[in-house]
């Protein structure tokens, strides 16, 4: 199979769950409200990054599924706050108004509330043998020391002068955790060893890198059309990005640079991180 056959194959599962993973009991307008957001034409990158690091190492199983479809509920709550008037103040989101737009702000916060608790809800049910401790890695990257602590420096430090070093923290939290999260949970779920977990790691720390700058660069010079976003928003907003600390050239060379490291970082998987490894290719060249 080639590589957009099989990643077409990987997405049309990872939909097929998303599509009954929003109970019908919850009471309106939330319902609804979660059902929005996190059935949006996104890309599926971070579960299609945990089924495909399992997949590396054992054969597929479907109480993997599970986790593949928490990683997107959590990048979903993750959108809906950052798009929130408080945060980045985003009308647009995968070519549809914001979930706050569409449903008001009071119901998108607890939209990413709900979601939240159902990825973890739905981790905990999965009857995987390694559930906990793949649920516990997500939980450690989506939260406090990981997602949410990036988001909270990209925050406080809109407007103030820049920082390098507190970018590429800033970078590394808000985007790249969530990678590794989807990364190591799938080697964990397949009962990677150490080394195997930190070759996982590193891979998804240059892909997070590398997908935020060029975040950055698009947010520049693409169009809403492509972007399914609305561009110009971070100079207008005056947020610290990497383009904007050293230059355009220099940041898509240093896409350039994380990504090769994230193809390196695969060396111990061999010929069955093919698909990993193209991932991360195309996400350099990526148009949205
Ligand atoms: C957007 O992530 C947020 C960032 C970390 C830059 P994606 O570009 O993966 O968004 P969707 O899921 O495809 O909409
Ligand atoms: C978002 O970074 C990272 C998240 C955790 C949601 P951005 O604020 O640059 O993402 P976009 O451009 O709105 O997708
Ligand atoms: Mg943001
Ligand atoms: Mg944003
Ligand atoms: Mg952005």
């Amino acid at each position: 199979m080639n590589y957009e056959a099989e990643a077409a194959e990987c997405q049309a599962r990872v939909e097929e769950a998303l599509r009954s993973a929003v109970p019908d009991t919850i009471p309106e307008p939330l319902q609804s409200a979660m059902r929005y957001a996190l059935l949006s034409p996104g890309k599926r990158l971070r579960p299609m990054l945990l089924l495909k690091a399992h997949d590396m190492l054992a054969p597929a199983d479907e109480r993997v599924m599970p986790f593949a479809a928490a990683m997107e509920m959590i990048h979903a709550y993750s959108l809906v706050h950052d798009d929130l008037p408080a945060m980045d103040n985003d009308v647009l989101r995968r070519g549809q108004p914001t979930c706050h737009v569409a449903y008001g702000e009071a119901m998108a916060i607890l939209a990413g509330d709900g979601l939240l608790n159902l990825a973890h809800e739905t981790m905990l049910e999965s009857r995987h043998p390694r559930a906990l401790e793949a649920a516990h890695t997500i939980s450690r990257y989506a939260g406090a020391h990981g997602m949410v602590g990036g988001q909270c420096l990209d925050i406080a430090f809109t407007g103030k002068p820049m920082d390098r070093d507190l970018i590429e923290r800033m970078q590394t939290g808000k985007t790249a955790a969530l990678f590794q999260a989807a990364v190591e949970a799938g080697l964990i779920l397949a009962g990677a060893s150490e080394e195997q977990l930190q070759a996982g790691s590193a891979y998804a720390l240059g892909l997070g890198r590398a997908f935020q700058i060029i975040d950055d660069l698009l947010d520049l010079h693409s169009d809403a059309a492509a972007l399914g976003k609305t561009p110009g928003k971070d100079l207008a907003e005056d947020k610290l990005t990497w383009p904007k600390a050293v230059g355009e050239e220099q940041a898509a060379k240093d896409a350039k640079y994380w990504t090769d490291q994230a193809a390196e970082a695969l060396a111990p998987f061999g010929e069955k991180a093919g698909f990993l490894r193209e991932t991360a290719l195309r996400a350099l060249h990526r148009i949205h």
